[in-house]
């Protein structure tokens, strides 16, 4: 079956959130350990919240996590400071090659898509900040089917598309997004940007989305 969408993750994949230490500085020493910690928070609460039945969406998870993990890093947070880490997750730098593999698939005529835990309209925002916004399609949102990803139906909204798994091919630096995208029967792309712990077993691997463009050409000609 031919590949039909290209489907990207947001976070870590197109946009790059280490940036996120740069504003982080001002309110603690340890900048980078209370990124990694927040993030690792957020995708614990995320994942908590798609297991139960008191749904948040992604925007109040960044903000709990944000508050949990504070007192850890010595961060005393005035309300405005809480406000301007949380509006900065709109506003994040793309990856230098995000372009590249966007630009990769339009040209393939593949539609290039994105399917985030982000709230659809901070997705958007930080999409357009990011000078990503006219590249992409369609933004699909966890936040429509009140779950997170890794959970199936995050995914599957893509066949509201009128496509089958199969023809979707998914992008991510994520590696327990690639193994949730594998398990729905996407093609699935793990971009090696960080080390990962998990056992990612992914369709393909690449260091980064300019290698995207081969690679689609690579399933194109794979079709019969
Ligand atoms: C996203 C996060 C999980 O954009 O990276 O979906």
């Amino acid at each position: 079956m031919a590949i039909r969408i290209v489907a990207f993750d947001l976070y870590g994949t197109l946009l790059d959130i280490g940036a996120l230490v740069n504003v982080l500085r001002a309110h603690t020493p340890m900048p980078e350990a209370a990124l990694d910690a927040w993030r690792q928070r957020q995708l614990q609460l995320a994942n908590a919240a798609a297991s139960s039945a008191r749904y948040m969406d992604f925007d109040r998870v960044t903000l709990l996590a944000l508050t949990e993990i504070a007192p850890r890093f010595h961060m005393k947070l005035q309300p405005e400071d809480v406000k301007k880490l949380i509006d900065a997750w709109a506003h994040l730098p793309a990856f230098p090659d995000a372009l590249a593999g966007l630009d990769a698939a339009s040209r393939r005529w593949f539609n290039p898509v994105v399917l985030t835990n982000a709230v659809a309209s901070t997705a958007r925002n930080a999409l357009a900040f990011a000078g990503l916004g006219a590249q992409v399609n369609h933004v699909f949102s966890a936040d429509a089917v009140k779950s997170y990803k890794p959970k199936q139906q995050v995914y599957m909204q893509l066949t509201s598309l009128g496509v089958e798994p199969a023809e979707v091919l998914f992008v991510s630096a994520n590696d327990w997004d690639a193994t949730g995208a594998r398990q729905v029967g996407f093609h699935t792309v793990w971009v090696t940007r960080r080390r990962s712990g998990l056992a990612v077993k992914p369709e393909r691997k690449i260091d980064d989305l300019t290698e995207l463009d081969a690679l689609l050409h690579e399933y194109e000609l794979a079709v019969p």
